[in-house]
């Protein structure tokens, strides 16, 4: 069985104390049983809420890293400096990152390679634009990413990866995909990665829909046969609509 897993990505919000209140608000609430729940705050809040979550089953994460340890990379977050601070999950190749700061399917693998270096699991995010949806290359699209970001890994690797399907399309649009629709596509992805690692590790890889989730639909979401949980934007930027959210994915 493959836990599910509620992820909320903060992207560009939120300073310290609005991330701590933010814990103070949903510990104890958004902790749910056989429900894994992982913050993917700002990297200048990640020291604050590693704290704040000590004794909870609140995981962190962070929303990008370098794939070096160290060296001349002004302005760049390593892989072992996030170990160092107690994160657990990292988001790597968000569209927003492929779309704004040059992220390929190079860097994601990469970055996938060396987050399992320092003990980090990645959270790989594929997905389409809307013009290539309407040219029919949807299920293309996420191949070639998903194979780009787990070439070279181990089959226990690219098990606990953890793939989001992001259609670019539905994210921040309040437009969603049709569970049904979300759900083929994450099929499809299942496959590819049995083709690339066998039955065994493609039952066991979790693979998240993400794209104007939110509390009322996202239980839509998690009956369906493939889709292991959620990477939410928007709706995990408040404490009552994350605890929702992660009910839902019971
Ligand atoms: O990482 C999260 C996604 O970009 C989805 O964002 O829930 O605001 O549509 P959204």
């Amino acid at each position: 069985m493959r836990k599910p897993i509620i992820a909320g990505n903060w992207k560009m919000f939120k300073t310290v104390s609005e991330s701590t209140a933010f814990v103070s608000e949903v510990k104890g609430k958004a902790e749910v049983d056989g429900v894994e729940s992982v913050i993917c705050a700002p990297f200048t809040n990640l020291p604050a809420l590693v704290e704040a979550v000590k004794g909870t089953s609140l995981k962190v994460g962070a929303q990008n890293m370098h794939w070096e340890e160290n060296g001349a990379f002004t302005g760049e977050i390593s892989g072992v400096m996030l170990k160092d601070l107690g994160v657990h999950y990292v988001i790597l190749g968000h569209s927003e990152r492929r779309q704004y700061f040059a992220e390929t399917d190079e860097t994601v693998n990469k970055k996938t390679h060396a987050a399992f270096k320092y003990g980090i699991t990645p959270i790989v995010c594929v997905g389409e634009k809307l013009e290539e949806r309407e040219a029919g290359q949807t299920k293309e699209v996420c191949r070639v990413q998903t194979e780009g970001a787990l070439k070279g890994l181990s089959a226990d690797q690219a098990a606990e990866t953890v793939i989001a399907y992001e259609p670019i399309w539905a994210i921040g649009t309040g437009k969603s995909s049709t569970a049904d629709d979300a759900n083929e596509v994450i099929a499809y992805i299942r496959e590819v990665v049995k083709g690339l690692y066998g039955e065994q590790t493609a039952n066991a890889v979790r693979i998240q829909y993400g794209g104007s989730v939110k509390p009322n639909n996202v239980s839509e979401y998690m009956q369906q046969s493939d889709i292991d949980g959620a990477l939410v934007g928007g709706a995990s930027l408040e404490p009552a609509s994350y605890i929702a959210l992660v009910e839902g994915a019971k």
